[in-house]
């Protein structure tokens, strides 16, 4: 059996190990970290089997920018499922547990950088047709956004930026 729930201060050296052994380093692990330490988790939950925690997802605040207007939106980063664990639908119960929870906050858009095929099963749409852009470019499919209220993304175009504890990445 499966749980997902927010992330409690006892989980966070698991926490770590689940970013650190699914990415095969310890960048994400250490974002996770700073983002906590910032208070900059909106949205933060585990998932749990056994008592163990076996995968973890987090959404911090981002910024969209362009010439005249300034908006507020979360960016969903970093997604893991521990190795041994993968393939078995945890990491899509956490995105849309995870969504879920999103919609909640005031917040009215959602955006990621990953694989389209993984994240287009949760509503993420390429964001580049709508105008909006990730500030450090990358792959034109692969930044994506999706909104959690009806209309959210009427007038909205720019540079999307991520917290700065994100650069060391
Ligand atoms: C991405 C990740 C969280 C998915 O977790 P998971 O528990 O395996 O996900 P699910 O079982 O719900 O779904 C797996 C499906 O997503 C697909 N998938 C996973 N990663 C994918 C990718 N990078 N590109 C395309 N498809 C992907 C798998 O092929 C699988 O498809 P299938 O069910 O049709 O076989 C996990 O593979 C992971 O931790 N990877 C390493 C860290 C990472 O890359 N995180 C995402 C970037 S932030």
């Amino acid at each position: 059996m499966i749980g997902i729930r927010p992330e409690t201060t006892s989980d966070i050296a698991a926490i770590r190990q689940v970013h650190a052994e699914a990415f095969g380093r310890s960048g994400e692990a250490d974002l996770v970290d700073a983002l906590r330490a910032a208070g900059a988790l909106r949205v933060a939950l585990v998932a749990v089997e056994g008592g163990r925690v076996v995968g973890h997802i987090a959404f911090s605040p981002v910024v969209i920018q362009d010439d005249t207007s300034t908006h507020n939106a979360l960016g969903l980063a970093p997604l893991a499922v521990l190795p041994g664990c993968q393939r078995r639908g945890i990491g899509s119960r956490l995105a849309r547990a995870g969504l879920a929870a999103c919609g909640k906050t005031p917040y009215g858009l959602v955006f990621v950088l990953g694989a389209p095929p993984f994240y287009g099963r949760f509503g993420f749409k390429s964001a580049k047709p709508l105008g909006i852009t990730w500030e450090h470019g990358g792959p034109p499919d692969a930044f994506m956004v999706q909104a959690l209220q009806t209309g959210a993304l009427r007038g909205i175009r720019g540079a999307v930026a991520y917290r700065p504890e994100f650069d060391g990445l």
